[in-house]
């Protein structure tokens, strides 16, 4: 018999509100939300607490342990805190990192059990929460993740050196504020990390394979979160596109530009709804072993020795849409047209290094592919088949 293909496709979308000064409506956003008291998670590095905490009306337990670039230890750190707060909805402030921590906390708060037993299979127990989880307000202060509208939270197994998430529609955050305020005081580099993660969400979710060419699953529960291009997802991608080929060169030069950093903050939430929904594929497949593998590489403009998320992932992308081009001509010339020109220039105005600048040589190549093929929840919503000879080409054109 043959396959039956998918017809359908979902868009879901965290409510969103924007503009300078938005954060302080935080307090106004978490009594509408009920919430009587919050957990705010945050990290050391962001300034704007206060301001936060000024405007909510609730009792407050602050969090501002939550680690960069979280870890299995890290969450389960912030998990048991936040069981022993005894809370009843979560603020989170900071980039995906602090997000993705609040992420994680409120389903341990909400449906008990070890972080691992929720973490994909086959590293984890890929355990799907038994229902939704308490109220999350999301407050994003990177041009970056676009973690509050998206339904994943990534973390690190150092030990088993791979990085991986959890995964799930009840993660995807309440309500987001987004404020082009709060990222004035973003070291250049974490907006041009931040901002080139941004332009690979797009990219790769303009680029996926559309949802038509899947297979129908047999139940609805067994449809992906990441489905495919489709056509609402495509106008949220080329959105940020534009706005990435537009704004990110002036986000990184000028702190103050507030509407060049407030417009990479707004392509942030609109490529996570793109994504959200169509997913992202090879670049970043090839992201987790890259920055999970080695953490030799001092990255300016943040604190300790690894490979920010947005580096790890745009370090691949000129090989893998170089490698994918075939499949979609048309739709490869429109990124390049929407971003003003090709990926490589944006890469090089903004310094971005390559693999074996970020410490890795051809020696490597085998258990990066192995890195990369784990990700076939990635892999699968690639335009194309991608084998591991494949993966091989592309991670070594990308020394
Ligand atoms: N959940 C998702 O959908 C998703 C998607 C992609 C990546 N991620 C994950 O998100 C994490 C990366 O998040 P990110 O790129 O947003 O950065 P981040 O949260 O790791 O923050 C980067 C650095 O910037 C600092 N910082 C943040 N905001 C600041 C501000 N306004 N002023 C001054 N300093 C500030 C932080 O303290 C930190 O040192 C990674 O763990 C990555 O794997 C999650
Ligand atoms: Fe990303």
């Amino acid at each position: 018999m043959t396959p039956v293909r998918e017809s359908v496709f979902t868009l879901e979308a965290t409510p969103i509100k924007f503009g300078p000064g938005a954060v302080d409506d935080a307090g106004w956003e978490l009594q509408r939300l009920g919430v009587s008291r919050a957990l705010l998670v945050t990290d050391p590095g962001i300034p704007h607490v206060d301001r936060v905490l000024a405007s909510l009306h609730c009792e407050v337990v602050v969090f501002d342990a939550s680690s960069v670039e979280p870890t299995l230890e890290s969450l389960q750190a912030a998990a048991d805190f936040a069981l022993d707060a005894g809370v009843d909805g979560f603020v989170s402030l900071g980039g995906g990192s602090a997000i993705d921590t609040a992420k994680v906390a409120n389903l341990i708060v909400s449906h008990p059990a070890p972080v691992m037993d929720y973490v994909n299979a086959p590293i984890g127990g890929g355990r799907a929460p038994d229902g939704p989880l308490r109220p999350h307000l999301a407050i994003p202060t990177t041009c970056g993740t676009g973690s509050e509208a998206t339904t994943v939270a990534v973390l690190d197994i150092p030990e088993r050196r791979v990085k991986t998430g959890i995964s799930h529609r009840y993660l995807r955050p309440s309500q987001a504020i987004v404020d082009p305020d709060l990222a004035r005081t973003l070291p250049a580099e974490v907006v041009a990390a931040t901002g080139l993660d941004v332009v690979c969400h797009a990219a790769e979710s303009f680029l996926a394979r559309p949802y038509t060419s899947r297979e129908r699953p047999a139940t609805p529960s067994d449809r992906p979160p990441y489905q495919g291009s489709n056509p609402v997802a495509d106008v949220w991608s080329a959105k940020a596109l534009e706005y990435g080929g537009k704004y990110l060169r002036r986000a990184v030069a000028d702190a103050d530009d507030v509407e060049a950093r407030g417009a990479m903050m707004l392509a942030a939430s609109m490529a996570g709804v793109g994504f959200g929904s169509a997913g992202v594929h090879i670049p970043h497949a090839c992201a987790y072993p890259i920055a999970g593998l080695k953490h030799e590489y001092d990255p300016p403009g943040y604190p300790g020795r690894f490979i920010p998320h947005g580096i790890s992932v745009i370090v691949t992308a000129p090989a893998a849409f170089g490698f994918t081009y075939d499949s979609s001509p048309e739709r490869h010339d429109h990124v390049t047209a929407l971003l003003g020109g090709p990926i490589e220039d944006l890469m090089r105005d903004l310094g971005v290094p390559s693999l074996r600048e970020l410490g890795y040589s051809e020696d490597d190549i085998p258990e990066l592919v192995e890195g990369a093929l784990a990700q076939q929840r990635l892999l699968a919503v690639a335009p194309c088949e991608v084998t591991a000879d494949d993966l091989a080409g592309i991670l070594r054109a990308s020394m």
